[in-house]
């Protein structure tokens, strides 16, 4: 259970990823400088938290990999850092992706300019390896919680295809299913991107996990059932005092989790911990274009002129959350991260 690769970076530079748009359909791009993988992000290509982060890196080196001097490597780095950082504004990894990137070029000022880039290339599968290792981490920890066999409904998509390793929220469900801990898995479709239902279903369908697909909708009556033990999803970033930002629908998740009796559990490695906020009231959420909402594959799914408000993200505040699962602990209420 290793997870399926999103991506492929070869020894000689080649930087290859799966169009997480198409899933469950496998689609290649080839990405070869600073403005390709700003586009793959932006697109939403590749996607997940995590993931962006590790992709951010690996741009960050080609973006940087054809300095001849100290000077020309500054000017590429600092360029590399505005573009990228402004491509997803939710996701706290990404900033601490490309801030270690920028930093480590800062640090080794000294160093021979060939030197420093081999670094930023290490640098990136670094931050690749450690992501895998916390996702392990993670899914040791998370099935602490697991008292029984579980019913668990998860949320988009927190698997390999959002961390390049085994995943979070849905790596502890992979693990947990393999520990035989897994009673059902509720997947969700997570519209308007169906994360839940192509990539989270393609991932559960590689690793012969059962699941069944549920629309959004259907979180309500499914916990009124009593068909649901706890909700695991992932985070995009966690203040101080515990609120999460995730995917949207997340919020309502947590509501109707905690009005039944529901345990809910977030994932996230250490990096996605934002402890510059103390909370996330005032957080600012990513609005996406809202022919994203109108149009799916091309298909238009509501009246000519129709307007639509897209917000991607919401924020569960800490209250509603049971626990927060990173690769170093299980944080309880009151969180102070
Ligand atoms: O818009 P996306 O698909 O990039 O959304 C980010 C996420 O993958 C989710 O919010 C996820 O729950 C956190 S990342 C493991």
């Amino acid at each position: 259970m290793d997870g399926y690769s999103p991506f492929v970076f070869s020894d000689n530079d080649e930087f290859i990823v799966i169009d997480q748009r198409f899933l469950p359909q496998i689609r290649k791009v080839k990405l070869e400088n600073l403005n390709d993988t700003c586009i793959a992000i932006k697109d939403m290509i590749v996607r997940g938290a995590p993931l962006i982060g590790i992709v951010a890196a690996f741009g960050y080196y080609l973006a940087i990999k054809s300095s001849s001097n100290f000077d020309e490597l500054e000017q590429l780095s600092n360029l590399a850092y505005e573009n990228l950082l402004t491509t997803r504004p939710t996701a706290i990894n990404l900033r601490w992706a490309i801030e270690s990137q920028r930093s480590l070029i800062k640090d080794n000022a000294i160093l021979p300019v060939e030197k420093i880039i081999k670094k930023v290339r290490a640098n990136a599968f670094g931050i690749f390896e450690d992501q895998k290792k916390a996702d392990y981490k993670m899914a040791q920890n998370g099935i602490l919680l697991f008292d029984k066999q579980m019913r668990i409904l998860t949320h988009c998509n927190t698997g390999s295809f959002a961390t390049g390793g085994i995943g979070t929220a849905l790596g502890i469900i992979k693990y947990a299913a393999q520990q035989n801990l897994v009673k059902e898995i509720y997947v969700d479709e997570t519209r308007p991107y169906f994360q839940g239902s192509r990539i989270t279903a393609f991932e559960l369908s590689k690793e012969n996990i059962n699941y069944k697909i549920v629309n959004d909708s259907a979180c309500g009556i499914l916990m009124q059932k009593k068909l649901i033990d706890c909700i695991i999803v992932g985070a995009d970033r966690i203040a101080k005092n515990g609120d999460v930002a995730n995917k949207v629908g997340t919020y309502c998740l947590a509501q109707l989790a905690k009005l039944h009796n529901v345990k809910f559990f977030v994932a996230a490695p250490e990096s996605t911990i934002d402890r510059s906020l103390n909370n996330l009231s005032e957080f600012d959420i990513e609005i996406r274009d809202s022919n994203e909402i109108l149009n799916v594959n091309g298909v238009h799914l509501a009246p000519d002129g129709a307007k639509a408000l897209y917000f991607a993200f919401d924020v569960t505040p800490s209250y509603l959350i049971d626990a927060i699962i990173t690769e170093k602990f299980i944080y309880r209420p009151d969180f102070e991260l």
